[in-house]
C-alpha cells in the first residue's frame, strides 16, 4: 500500500507562483467566505502539481494560512489521502491499484512489471530518475481493471505487455495515449466498440 512518510529534506518556504495563485483565486470563487476552508484539497492538490508532484510540510502551512485554518486540520487532510504524496516521486508517477476488482484480474502482473521495470520497492525513484511507483486502493475505474494512473491519466485494460510498454515508453519520455489496451471505448464492451477498430496494444 502507498506510505505517507514525510521526506525528511524539506524546503524552508513555500508559496503558489504567480500561475498557480490565479487558479487558486479561481476555486476560492466558489466558496462563500465563511466556508473557504472546502477549497483544502484543490489547494493541495495545486500545491503537488507546481511542486513535482509531493506536498512539503511549508506548503501544508501555506494552505493552512490562506484559507485561514489549523495547520494540523490541513496536515490531517493531506496525510489521510493517497493522492497526495509527502515525499518526492517521479516525473513520472504510477499508481497501480490492487483493490480487489483489479487484483483479480491481473494487477499482481502489473505491480511485478513495476518491480522489474522501475524499482523492487514502491516509493523509490527509478535509476533513470524520472519514474516512481505505488500500489493504491480502488481508483473508481474497476469496470476497465486491472489499471494504473499514470500523472493525471488513466491505463486500463492492462495485462504485463502493455504495462511494459507504456513503462518503456515513458522511460524515454514518450507519453502513450491513455484509456483502454483492450480497444474499448470508455467503458463499452469490447466487441461491440473498438476505438476506430484500432488496439492500442
Ligand atoms: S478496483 Fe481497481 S479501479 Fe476499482
Amino acid at each position: 500500500m502507498s506510505l505517507k512518510k514525510v521526506n525528511p529534506d524539506q524546503p524552508i518556504s513555500f508559496e503558489f507562483s504567480k500561475k498557480f495563485k490565479v487558479v487558486a483565486e479561481e476555486i476560492l470563487k466558489k466558496y462563500p467566505e465563511k466556508n473557504k476552508k472546502s477549497a483544502v484539497m484543490p489547494f493541495l492538490y495545486l500545491a503537488q502539481k507546481q511542486n513535482d508532484n509531493w506536498i512539503p510540510l511549508a506548503a501544508i502551512k501555506y494552505v493552512s494560512k490562506y484559507l485561514s485554518m489549523p495547520y494540523i486540520n490541513v496536515y490531517e487532510v493531506a496525510t489521510f489521502y493517497s493522492m497526495f504524496n509527502l515525499s518526492p516521486v517521479g516525473k513520472y508517477f504510477i499508481q497501480v491499484c490492487t483493490t480487489t476488482p483489479c487484483l483479480i484480474r491481473g494487477a499482481d502482473k502489473i505491480v511485478k512489471v513495476c518491480k522489474q521495470k522501475i524499482s523492487e520497492k514502491e516509493n523509490q525513484i527509478s535509476k533513470n530518475g524520472n519514474c516512481s511507483w505505488t500500489e493504491v486502493e480502488c481508483l473508481g475505474a474497476c469496470v476497465n481493471a486491472p489499471m494504473m494512473q499514470i500523472n493525471d491519466d488513466y491505463y486500463e485494460d492492462l495485462d504485463e505487455k502493455s504495462t511494459a510498454k507504456i513503462i518503456d515508453s515513458i522511460f524515454k519520455d514518450e507519453i502513450l495515449q491513455p484509456g483502454s489496451y483492450r480497444g474499448r471505448k470508455n467503458t463499452a464492451p469490447e466487441k461491440e466498440n473498438k476505438i476506430n477498430g484500432s488496439d492500442h496494444a
